[in-house]
């Protein structure tokens, strides 16, 4: 894209949200056109798959320019998300991606998207590490003309100061966990132990706060404890580890993400405790990756709540449309579901069979 027209797109920005008296989230933020703005408005994004009829960067003959700010390499979660990128944003499909590894370090993640728009790159996708500590770069990024997406997870900034929002709802997540949960004890208590997920991340805020939700609401239900494993196995392992010496009576361990759970199921399995439909403590976790899933199909983890990583063609089609010169959607949801082990049936899940896990692409 033309450094011209990227000028014309922050200025386009810019009005759509002084016009919106403060409430930017609810507004398409981006009109980037020199040309009549596009008759058509875009559809609700979480009703659709990423849309085919923009044309292809490809088509047009131009590279385009992307540069990712990745969180790291913590998760199988992870590294499915930035396949996907890798995959998509290729250059066979007319795209240089400049994918940065950011190792879970929000500074190295700050100084990372300032590189990309001192090389004047055409879009910048952030995977924020963290939620707060935003405002400084994404004004220099908008300052710069340079189109923003904040992808996977959400940041705490003034939606003026970004293009578009996307990534799975983190809140629903937590809430699917917790109803779900609600169902299968049937009023039985609940001693919990958390697995919490990066600190100040979105995705551990967002998990904690929706699980919460449905505790508040169960009031033979104690979390005894909920500490952060930083969502590696790593992590998982050693929180359970402590969680062990701590606690001698708790039936419920939720794990923020697959590995965590991979890490306290091995801590379990060491103590001597039993898990899943056949043992004494339910596992919950989240992400329902495939090896996640192979373990909910054999009954070890109980319930597994879905977050898709498979999120950069959602992240194309917003690219596709402003480099048509077309608006684009603040928030984009990429749907999730959750899945509970084999032979139980759930209002809240899909039940676990070998044709839903050969059916899984990461
Ligand atoms: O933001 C998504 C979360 O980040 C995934 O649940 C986790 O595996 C990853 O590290």
């Amino acid at each position: 894209m033309k450094k011209k027209i990227a000028l014309l797109l922050v200025a386009a920005m810019t009005v759509s949200s002084l016009v919106a008296c403060g409430g930017a989230a609810e507004e398409a933020p981006a009109a980037a056109t020199e040309e009549a703005p596009a008759e058509e408005e875009a559809a609700p994004a979480e009703e659709e798959a990423p849309a085919e009829e923009a044309e292809a960067p490809a088509a047009s003959g131009d590279v385009v320019t992307v540069g990712f700010a990745q969180v790291g390499h913590e998760s199988d979660w992870r590294a499915a998300n930035t396949k996907n990128y890798q995959d998509t944003f290729s250059a066979e499909n007319g795209y240089e991606l400049s994918f940065v590894d950011c190792d879970n370090d929000h500074a190295v993640q700050i100084e990372t998207v300032r590189g990309f728009i001192e090389q004047e790159l055409d879009y910048i996708c952030i995977a924020p590490i963290q939620s707060a500590g935003w405002d400084t770069v994404l004004q220099e990024a908008q300052d710069a003309g340079i189109p923003v997406l904040i992808v996977d997870r959400a940041v705490d900034a003034d939606p003026s100061l970004y293009t578009t929002a996307l990534g799975c709802d983190m809140i629903a997540e937590g809430e699917a966990a917790g109803n779900w949960l609600a169902e299968y004890l049937n009023g039985e208590d609940a001693n919990i132990l958390v697995i919490e997920g990066s600190v100040g991340a979105s995705a551990t805020l967002g998990r904690t706060e929706g699980f919460n939700n449905i505790v508040a609401q169960n009031s033979n239900w104690t979390v005894l404890d909920s500490q952060s494993g930083d969502f590696t196995q790593a992590g998982g392992q050693e929180v359970m580890e402590s969680f062990i010496k701590s606690y001698s009576d708790f039936n419920v361990v939720v794990c923020q993400n697959d590995n965590e759970a991979y890490g306290a199921m091995d801590a379990m399995d060491a103590a001597g405790i039993t898990y899943g439909v056949d043992g004494d403590v339910i596992i919950i976790s989240f992400d329902a990756t495939h090896d996640g899933l192979q373990y909910t199909l054999d009954g070890k983890i109980t319930c597994n709540v879905e977050c898709n990583p498979l999120q950069a063609g959602f992240a194309e089609e917003v690219i596709k449309k402003l480099e048509a010169g077309e608006e684009v959607d603040a928030w984009t949801l990429v749907e999730d579901e959750a899945f509970v082990a084999a032979g139980i049936e759930s209002a809240y899940a899909v039940t676990m069979t070998q044709e839903v896990l050969d059916g899984r692409a990461y």
